[in-house]
């Protein structure tokens, strides 16, 4: 076959007509009422390993467990389900097979409106699921090997996604939008042998060449033997002999493989439930990305348990999560914890915003979405086009909501409440985080009541406390009954974090080692009188902006590598659609004469070394930072400028140059 000759072929074979509703598949474990979320909390604490084996009973496994958990915070060391074998496949696919099988399991929409729709039924994913195992098996990859996925929102994704955890590979997703100096960071630490990308992808009216920015990526990489490459945008690519393959060449012949007289097998690996299941990198207060490893058999236990009590999620129901399954919102709640369930997951291609601000509502009237969980970015970014996007769409079809990534404000939540749930949804805030694997603190649509801008109360196995500065527990309530601290996780929930990859030091020194015994989230939170939860942000140099996690320290280092600067000092301010916006200071000696030239060559440096996510909203150009006498730059008062705050900016006597505070807060942009 003629390199390149199957990019001519489309599958038209992923397209199913639908007949009929699901039949009614209950989930023992679902909560149904406030009282039974209490009872269920209380037996949780008092007695997890009970509770959570009594959860784990209703999964599919080669053989159960020896011991429920194990742990101690100290190494840490944390073991759910030990002894126990499984694949996590079989739970999210195989087992659905015989009452499910001509039901949809993903159903996907284009970027192009215009673009045909395609339906995946569980039968259909059983099958590509296996000829991705049997592509990679052929292609030399083997239980525990590292893959690294980069690719746009396709069904092809979660097909390489579930094909890895078929054989048993560790897979390592990367967001389609992080640089190729990003992404060779990422292939370096994991130490990834193999590449499943795409020629391009599709976002909104923009076609982002993936495979080229591979190519970047791999310059000088010494671990990867094999690339392989999905057909997409048809964009042009280089194909390297001996290491990239066509995704298309490599499926057919899979397909003769795993297919004889119309039955479909690969034998998925039995893997323990301790093995490690996925790699996600994500940002820290240093300058480096860490890559959080989760486990099999907990992340699977804890993303379905949740995803089918915080959504109530009913059989047949169509759930619609808009994140990237380059971010642990799409592992967790597109790809694992609705297939293991057995749900409709909805997965989508664009952007809310292309080709216009309507298009989250014309995919709900389409496909009678039922839970659209989105995240509070998208909905102020979609509130500010005002209400026209919405006539003539029906969203009757809704029954709950939810958001997730970042605090929302009461504003955004109304708006969310009276013009999407027309007051008769349910919205879920959902607080948790890569390392947490699933939702930690959320309400449960319709049974735990909500409060606007508050995450509410904690699953059941959650412990949440609130500390001091010093890890004392703080108790005491102000006038308003309000309780505030750091946040911080009392014992291990099934899908915590194991460990940080080929580092488990540091996993101890950031999760571990701040407040002796906790788990320390990194964020702060208030608590009230009824045991809610209000997050109100991180409390370390870690920004969140539209929801996504950079480190102050990687976008410094990324400014840093221009030429022309000297030292620089990001730190976060309030923003109205992102949530926080990124603002630099920046000391510059190069010899470019224009601030607006520097600033745009600037911002081309940050997305070379990290990605488009991580540019500077504003910099500013400065002779000096505030610094301590031992060289410490006074980030807080440099949060507080770019707040906009000029008087109450603290102490500055100690600094080493009081007088470039003024200068600062006169150049304020
Ligand atoms: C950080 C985790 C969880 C998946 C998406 C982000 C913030 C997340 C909420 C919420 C207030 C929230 C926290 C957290 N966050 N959800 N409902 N209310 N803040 O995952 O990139 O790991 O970021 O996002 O600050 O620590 P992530």
């Amino acid at each position: 076959m003629q390199a390149g000759c199957s990019r001519q072929q489309i599958n038209t074979n992923d397209v199913v007509h639908l007949s009929h509703k699901n039949e009614c598949m209950a989930y023992p474990y679902q909560l149904t009422s406030l009282e039974q979320y209490k009872a269920d909390y209380k037996k949780s604490v008092e007695d997890p390993e009970g509770f959570w084996s009594g959860v784990a009973e209703h999964f599919q496994w080669r053989k159960k467990w020896d011991t429920v958990l194990n742990w101690n915070f100290k190494e840490p060391k944390v073991e759910w389900f030990a002894g126990a074998k499984l694949n996590i496949t079989e739970n999210c696919i195989d087992r659905h097979l015989a009452t499910l099988g001509e039901k949809p399991a993903i159903i996907w929409e284009p970027n192009n409106p215009e673009e045909r729709v395609r339906v995946v039924t569980y039968n259909r994913l059983h099958k590509r699921v296996c000829q991705v195992a049997q592509m990679l098996k052929n292609n030399g990859v083997k239980k525990g090997d590292r893959v690294c996925i980069y690719m746009g929102m396709v069904p092809e994704l979660a097909y390489a996604v579930l094909g890895c955890a078929r054989i048993g590979a560790i897979h390592s997703v990367i967001f389609g939008g992080f640089s190729a100096q990003s992404i060779a960071d990422r292939l370096d630490d994991a130490k990834a042998e193999y590449i499943i990308t795409c020629d391009g992808a599709y976002r909104g009216g923009k076609d982002i060449p993936l495979k080229s920015v591979i190519d970047d990526a791999l310059i000088g990489n010494k671990t990867v033997k094999k690339v392989i490459v999905y057909t997409r945008t048809r964009t042009p690519v280089s194909m390297i002999k001996g290491r990239d393959i066509w995704w298309e060449d490599e499926m057919d012949i899979a397909e003769d493989q795993v297919e004889k007289n119309g039955v479909v097998t690969f034998p998925a690996e039995e893997m323990d439930a301790e093995d490690p299941l996925f790699i996600l990198y994500t940002s820290g207060s240093t300058g480096k990305p860490k890559g959080v490893v989760h486990s099999s058999a907990g992340y699977m236990v804890w993303t379905t348990y949740t995803f089918v009590n915080v959504f109530q999620y009913k059989p047949g129901a169509i759930h619609f999560c808009t994140a990237d399954i380059g971010w642990i919102t799409g592992h967790s709640y597109i790809v694992y914890g609705p297939l293991c369930a057995g749900a409709t997951s909805m997965m989508f291609e664009g952007i809310p915003t292309w080709p216009d601000a309507g298009r989250f509502w014309d995919i709900i009237d389409k496909h009678k979405v039922n839970i659209l969980y989105t995240a509070p970015t998208a909905i102020r970014s979609l509130m500010s086009f005002g209400l026209e996007p919405l006539q003539g769409k029906d969203l009757s079809s809704l029954t709950t909501l939810g958001t997730v990534g970042e605090p929302i404000n009461e504003e955004a939540w109304h708006w969310y409440d009276e013009n999407i749930g027309k007051k008769k949804c349910p919205i879920v805030d959902t607080w948790w985080q890569t390392e947490t694997g699933g939702c930690l603190i959320s309400n449960f649509a319709g049974i735990t009541p909500a409060k606007p801008s508050w995450a509410t109360l904690p699953m059941p196995g959650v412990q949440p406390v609130l500390v001091d500065e010093k890890g004392e527990e703080v108790t005491e309530k102000d006038e308003h009954g309000i309780t505030k601290g750091n946040l911080c996780i009392k014992a291990p929930w099934p899908s915590i974090l194991r460990t940080t990859y080929g580092d488990h030091e540091r996993c101890r020194t950031n999760y571990f080692a701040t407040y002796e015994n906790l788990y320390f989230t990194g964020d702060g939170a208030l608590r009230d009188e009824q045991g809610n939860y209000r997050i109100t942000g991180r409390v370390d140099d870690v920004l969140n902006v539209s929801g996504h996690r950079i480190g102050t320290a990687e976008v410094e280092n990324a400014i840093n590598m221009h030429a022309g600067v000297v030292e620089s000092a990001v730190v976060g301010y309030p923003h109205d659609v992102k949530g926080q916006g990124i603002y630099a200071y920046v000391i510059y000696n190069g010899h470019h004469g224009d601030d607006n030239l520097r600033r745009q060559d600037i911002l081309l440096t940050v997305t070379r070394i990290i990605g488009p996510i991580a540019k500077p909203d504003k910099i500013q150009f400065v002779s000096g930072l505030p610094k301590t006498r031992s060289g410490k730059i006074m980030r807080r008062i440099l949060r507080k400028i770019a707040e906009g705050e000029t008087e109450n900016l603290g102490d500055t006597t100690t600094l080493l140059d009081p007088g470039v505070v003024d200068e600062i807060k006169n150049g304020k942009l």
